[in-house]
């Protein structure tokens, strides 16, 4: 049962606290509701995918109350700053070099950067400032279906899968907000609620647009990011001699995803695993995977490892 929870006091507590638990909970700002969950937990953020059905782990945006809180996941450049005044809280979301370590690594889908949005909405702000952390949301509705701008469209779409919606009303804007590489040059990799023309403005120049010339349009296509420096093989029943086996369910491994054969857990760990694994193998080394079902979030770890398998360039 998905609960809808008021637009009060008692509301946003309550949504706090099942943040704090590592529950889901969607909300409303200004753009779309997002589908928040803790950031810096890998099982909220494995449950997010889960409950969206993506059949790949693009990275999520962070949500903050202010730019004091973005500064404790994210490094901010001059040129963030200056946008950061200009623009927030609204919708325009920057790419900056993370913390290490202070949002999971399903977040970032182990980029060195974070993408962080301090969203306008009054309850969002709420939320955040209750919860006191990061917060991770993409939009609240199943992969490929659009995005939801009122809460009844969040349960039409995620009702049952997540355990409250906060009920804002509709949403203002109703798209996603602009997304910007800051550094080393500025670059667009979404437009959306924020119009470039005034990001042009503020920035005092013309914009690229990831997608011209060779810059790629989504994180996800930077294979060389996903990439452990040891050589991958799948669907590996048993090691090789000198190969590190990463186990799942029956398949037990030097290391496993999930011994219970759980696939919440396994997109929880998978990139620490692809770390330890590599630093086990060493220079040179090799690392297998076990076989996982090609089914719910079976199908994004599957993805992240046919990536992390490919030839390099
Ligand atoms: O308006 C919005 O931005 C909504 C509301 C809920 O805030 N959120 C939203 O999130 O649209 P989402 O997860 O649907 O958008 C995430 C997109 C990714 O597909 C990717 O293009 C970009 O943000 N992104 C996230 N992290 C990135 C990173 N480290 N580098 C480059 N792009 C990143
Ligand atoms: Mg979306």
């Amino acid at each position: 049962m998905t609960r809808t929870l008021a637009p009060d006091a008692a509301g946003i507590t309550e949504a706090a606290g099942l943040l704090a638990k590592g529950e889901l909970v969607a909300f409303p700002t200004e753009t779309v509701y997002g589908l928040g969950g803790d950031a810096r937990s890998d099982t909220a953020v494995a449950r997010i995918f889960q409950a969206k059905g993506r059949p790949s782990f693009n990275p999520l945006i962070v949500h903050l109350p202010d730019l004091a809180a973005v500064e404790t996941v994210a490094r901010v450049s001059p040129r963030a700053r200056d946008l950061a005044a200009a623009f927030w809280p609204g919708p325009l979301t920057l790419v900056l070099p993370v913390i290490e370590g202070t949002v999971s690594p399903l977040v970032t889908a182990g980029l060195p950067t974070v993408a962080v949005r301090v969203p306008a909405h009054p309850l969002a702000q709420a939320l955040l400032r209750a919860f006191g952390g990061p917060v991770a949301a993409p939009s609240a509705n199943p992969s490929g279906r659009v995005s939801p701008t009122r809460a009844d469209h969040v349960l039409e779409g995620l009702g049952g899968r997540i355990a409250a919606v906060l009920d804002g009303g509709p949403c203002a804007v109703g798209l996603e907000s602009t997304i910007l590489i800051a550094d080393p040059e500025p670059i667009l990799l979404r437009p959306g609620g924020l119009p470039v023309e005034a990001l042009e403005a503020a920035l005092g120049m013309k914009l690229a647009t990831a997608g011209d010339g060779d810059k790629p349009t989504a994180p996800g296509q930077l294979a060389s990011h996903y990439a452990p420096e040891a050589a991958v093989r799948l669907n590996a029943t048993s090691a090789a001699p000198g190969e590190v086996l990463v186990g799942f369910g029956p398949v037990p491994g030097a290391l496993t995803l999930s011994e219970t054969g759980d696939l919440v857990e396994a997109a929880a760990r998978l990139f620490q695993m692809l770390r330890e694994a590599d630093s086990m193998a060493g220079p040179g080394g090799r690392i297998a995977f076990a076989p996982l079902p090609e089914k719910g979030l079976g199908r994004a770890i599957n993805d992240r490892l046919r990536r992390a398998a490919a030839p390099r360039p």
